[in-house]
């Protein structure tokens, strides 16, 4: 018997509103596969309110938790799970810091965000979370 959930080869990630709105979609998805990531799921959806209150849940108690909310839901974004070998932090290398203006130059968020608020991409900080995130938006028959 094969044991096939290794940890640290997925993350999760979303191409929030602003970036759909924006056409950002298909170069940041280039940037992406480029850095060699693969796509194990991958949708258009959008967040309902209750979708969002529950993903974000953790930040309820945060002052900006309603202005995230409300980005969130606003427009369809790209939900997607990705693997690569160390998935989850080299993500966040390649997105780079939350806010655009501490990002590291040729980061996602350097090159397509806006600002805190509007930052153009999310990706999960932890293996645990890649796993909760990922199963919040798809079933396993989405997954390849
Ligand atoms: S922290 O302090 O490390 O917990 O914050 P962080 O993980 O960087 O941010 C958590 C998510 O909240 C969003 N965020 C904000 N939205 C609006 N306004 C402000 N000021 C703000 N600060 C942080 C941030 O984009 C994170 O969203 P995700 O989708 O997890 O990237």
């Amino acid at each position: 018997l094969k044991i096939i959930k290794m940890s640290g080869i997925r993350t999760f990630t979303m191409l929030k509103p602003d970036a759909v709105e924006k056409g950002h979609v298909g170069a940041i998805l280039e940037q992406i596969a480029s850095a060699g990531f693969r796509i194990v799921a991958m949708k258009l959806t959008q967040m309902t309110q209750t979708d969002a209150e529950t993903f974000y849940a953790v930040h309820k108690e945060r002052p900006f938790f309603g202005e995230l909310v409300e980005y969130m839901t606003r427009g369809p974004i790209v939900a997607a799970i990705l693997e690569k070998e160390n998935a989850v932090e080299d993500f966040r290398t390649l997105i780079g810091a939350t806010n655009p203006e501490d990002a590291a130059e040729g980061t996602i968020r350097k090159l397509y965000a806006a600002s805190i608020g509007e930052n153009a991409v999310h990706g999960s900080d932890s293996d645990e979370n890649a796993q909760i995130e990922g199963a919040f938006h798809f079933a396993g028959r989405e997954m390849f």
